[in-house]
């Protein structure tokens, strides 16, 4: 099977039903995207249409070209400056700003991506003429080295890593993070490290401190850029909002990389009562530390080999190796289960699969599937 066949993307059931014969209204348990089950908010709706009704203005008006409401907000929930913060329309375009940046000041030159992660930095970079190396980490560990990484960054000046990464739900330990800050900043090379993921880490107690993100790195190291995104934890994919954080001069560089208005005023708009809504943040953390658990202890005991995740999904495969474990996905969504392919995961080739973390309910469902898919598998084994 070529990649190229295979959707790049969780959250896309009609490519996959068509692909194995199904219907394409078949209903699907969703597992294959990283969306907080808890959101949106539920304050939501009401919100949107009393923004909607008044007199249209959230319609009819242009929002702030600088969106400084947001980035205030931003700046006290990240503890960094407004002129550090580039509000993007997610995190995907802050991906395209970080390498449309870098291109401009050096164009053509190679960028470093630390493998298997997100597809859109190759995809940016190839959108900006820019070739990429792939630093391709190896499982079941995913263990990077900083001096091993630097040592392979040949003439890249720009290395993108994910952190906690998709797809494996590892996070570099921050002191690693550090080394490989100073041994880049030594070599000329800038960091981009997105942190979609971040507020899904939690803290030993699985409490979600923000201890874990590097944003205090940011006053030592310039050639740092992190990238966030709120789709992720308020289940906004199709509202879309996403930010850059790095030092002034690149904020305002990136800026000018960016259309005028790329954020609609809805969403501009959402940033503050978003980052103050405290109780779904604490129903968020309190899912965290039942759930993923709960779920890891499920499939381990289902016989699968489960990568240990910091973020809100899983990556496992098969004993029986690839064909074992690419045999699952079809068998999944016969029974209406979606879960992420890695055929496009450089280092992954199908060998594994991504599982997202659900409620309880779904979270069962998905064990439950799995378990029926993996008992007929092993009695109709030769
Ligand atoms: C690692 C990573 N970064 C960024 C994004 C994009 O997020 P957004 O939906 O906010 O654009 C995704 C989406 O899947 C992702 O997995």
């Amino acid at each position: 099977m070529s990649s190229k066949e295979w959707p790049l993307h969780g959250g896309q059931a009609a490519p996959l039903l068509a692909r194995f014969g199904l219907a394409d209204d078949t209903p699907v348990l969703d597992a294959s995207a990283n969306l907080n089950p808890l959101g949106p908010p539920a304050w939501l709706p009401d919100w949107v249409s009393a923004r909607l009704q008044g007199e249209g203005e959230a319609l009819a008006r242009y929002p702030d070209p600088d969106y400084r409401e947001a980035r205030e907000s931003i700046a006290v929930h990240d503890r960094v400056a407004p002129e550090q913060i580039l509000l993007t329309n997610g995190g995907a375009e802050a991906v395209f700003l970080a390498v449309a940046l870098h291109a401009r000041e050096f164009p053509g030159t190679p960028v470093a991506i630390v493998e298997p992660t997100f597809a859109e930095y190759a995809r940016a970079c190839a959108a900006h003429g820019l070739p990429v190396t792939r630093l391709t980490l190896e499982p079941p560990d995913f263990r990077l080295d900083p001096e091993a990484v630097v040592a392979a960054l040949g003439e890249a000046r720009l290395l993108f890593l994910c952190r906690p990464n998709n797809p494996t739900g590892t996070l570099v330990p921050r002191a690693w993070m550090q080394r490989l800050l100073e041994l880049t900043a030594e070599r000329g090379c800038r960091v981009v490290v997105d942190e979609a993921f971040i507020d899904f880490v939690g803290n030993a107690e699985g409490r979600s401190t923000g201890e874990e993100a590097l944003t205090p790195l940011l006053t030592r190291f310039e050639h740092l850029i992190l990238l966030r995104s709120l789709t992720k934890h308020f289940t906004l994919p199709g509202l879309r909002l996403g930010y850059l954080l790095a030092d002034r001069e690149t904020v305002r560089l990136a800026a000018g990389c960016q259309p005028a208005w790329s954020v609609n005023g809805l969403a501009a708009a959402l940033v503050a009562p978003l980052l103050a809504d405290r109780d779904f943040a604490g129903r968020t953390e309190a899912w965290l530390a039942t759930e993923r658990p709960r779920l890891q202890a499920g499939l381990a005991a289902l016989g699968l080999e489960v990568i240990p995740s910091r973020a809100n999904f899983f990556l496992v495969r098969h004993p029986g190796g690839r064909e074992a474990t690419r045999q699952l996905l079809p068998a999944l969504l016969r029974r209406g289960v979606l879960v992420r392919h890695t055929e496009s995961f450089p280092g992954l080739d199908g060998g594994w699969l991504r599982l997202a973390l659900g409620d309880a309910t779904a979270n069962q469902r998905l064990l439950a599937a799995l378990a029926e898919v993996l008992r007929e598998a092993e009695e109709g084994a030769p």
